[in-house]
């Protein structure tokens, strides 16, 4: 690995793994391609910024004309992959966007590194972050192992199953090195305000409605993510090429447990009397194909490799809390512009 590309590294998974590389790995430059949508804000990464091994581009991966220049120019041996559209109820809403960023752009990032590193494979590694939604969704009971077929069942899961196994197919038809990982839910600073536990805090802080789809009893398994950026560094300089490795946390909450721990936290934390944020939580519509429970079994990657997370569920829900309490700026960098306008139109539908 001499020079790695990390596409979504704006993002917030992408920020804290550029974050975590960058440092590490002093001699290795690294390139974050970033579209910058909404989603995307270098204000993740000021700490990093002037660091002489990484450096910014800015390029859509939809565009593979881009793309088959940018790595013609830049011999990349090393492919991060996490650019995505990454919100389930985005994706009810528009599909179509999902499509092009997740499948196409992901086809056209492999279709690149194909044509650039022309069957020369030594040294190569094409590495895809994904998602456990692709399993689908499963009952009291179970869990998700790599051998667990794919039944992916929102536009967004869809999508990512779909690229999954373009990367597979990549390995298996052309010999591309790759490697792949599943991950269940990902929590901590610079998550962007629209998924359940920054938007949660966001409005505990504004005395706003939390809402909680259906009854709240759907289950994720949640990790720092931290722990993810730590678990994706290690498959890379580790892992079997052309394997698949599941990330979870072993911690599965039901969303409206979760969501009381949180306002617990955050009466505390605000000095609030206890139960002042509980009294916000508002049960809303539920999510059309809401997936009741997602949970990882992680024993592959826990086995072979040595990993597990680092963090209990409570301290890590507390530096969250903490991080979006101290960071007010950033929340309202974030929740302006595009952000504002599609909510406002959602809300309105409701
Ligand atoms: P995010 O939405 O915070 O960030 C996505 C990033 O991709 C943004 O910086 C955005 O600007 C960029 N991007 C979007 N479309 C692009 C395009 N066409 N070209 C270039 N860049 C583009 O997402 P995240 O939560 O950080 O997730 C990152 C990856 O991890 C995704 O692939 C997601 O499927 C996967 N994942 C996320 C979670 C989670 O809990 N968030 C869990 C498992 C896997
Ligand atoms: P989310 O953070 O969107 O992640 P994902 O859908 O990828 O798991 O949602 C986590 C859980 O919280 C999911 O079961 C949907 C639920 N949820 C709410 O109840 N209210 C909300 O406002 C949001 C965004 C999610």
């Amino acid at each position: 690995m001499k020079k790695v590309v990390i596409t979504g590294g704006a993002g917030f998974i992408g920020s804290h793994l550029l974050r975590r590389m960058v440092n590490r790995y002093p001699d290795v430059t690294f390139v974050n391609l970033d579209k910058l949508t909404y989603a995307g804000n270098l204000e993740n990464l000021l700490d990093i910024e002037h660091k002489p091994n990484y450096r910014f581009i800015k390029g859509d991966i939809v565009d593979g004309d881009f793309l088959t220049a940018l790595f013609d120019a830049e011999q990349f041996d090393t492919v991060i992959h996490l650019a995505a559209e990454s919100h389930v109820d985005r994706s009810i809403a528009n599909p179509i966007e999902f499509v092009m960023t997740n499948v196409v752009g992901t086809v056209n990032l492999l279709n690149a590194a194909r044509h650039c590193w022309n069957g020369n494979w030594e040294g190569k590694m094409f590495y895809h972050v994904s998602t456990d939604e692709v399993y689908g969704s499963l009952g009291e009971e179970g869990f998700f192992e790599e051998s667990t077929p794919y039944d992916p069942h929102s536009p967004y899961s869809a999508s990512k199953a779909s690229s999954d196994h373009f990367v597979r197919a990549y390995h298996d038809t052309y010999g591309m090195p790759v490697l792949l990982s599943n991950c269940s839910n990902n929590y901590g600073p610079y998550q962007f305000p629209e998924k359940l536990i920054p938007l949660a805090i966001h409005n505990i802080k504004n005395s706003k409605p939390i809402p909680v789809y259906g009854k709240g009893e759907n289950v994720r398994d949640w990790l720092w993510v931290e722990d993810h950026a730590a678990a994706i560094d290690l498959i890379l300089q580790e892992g079997t090429t052309g394997e698949t490795y599941n990330i979870g946390g072993f911690n599965e909450w039901k969303n409206i447990d979760l969501i009381k721990l949180l306002c617990t936290i955050m009466d505390k934390k605000l000095g609030r009397p206890e139960g002042t944020s509980a009294g916000l939580i508002t049960f809303v519509r539920d999510r059309a194909g809401h997936d009741l429970r997602y949970a990882i079994d992680a024993s592959h990657l826990n086995t072979s490799l040595g990993w597990k997370p680092s963090l209990q569920f409570e301290e890590g829900l507390e530096k969250t809390v903490d991080w979006y309490l101290a960071n007010e700026e950033w929340l309202d960098h974030v929740t302006s512009g595009t952000y504002k306008q599609y909510y406002q139109q959602q809300y309105a539908d409701r």
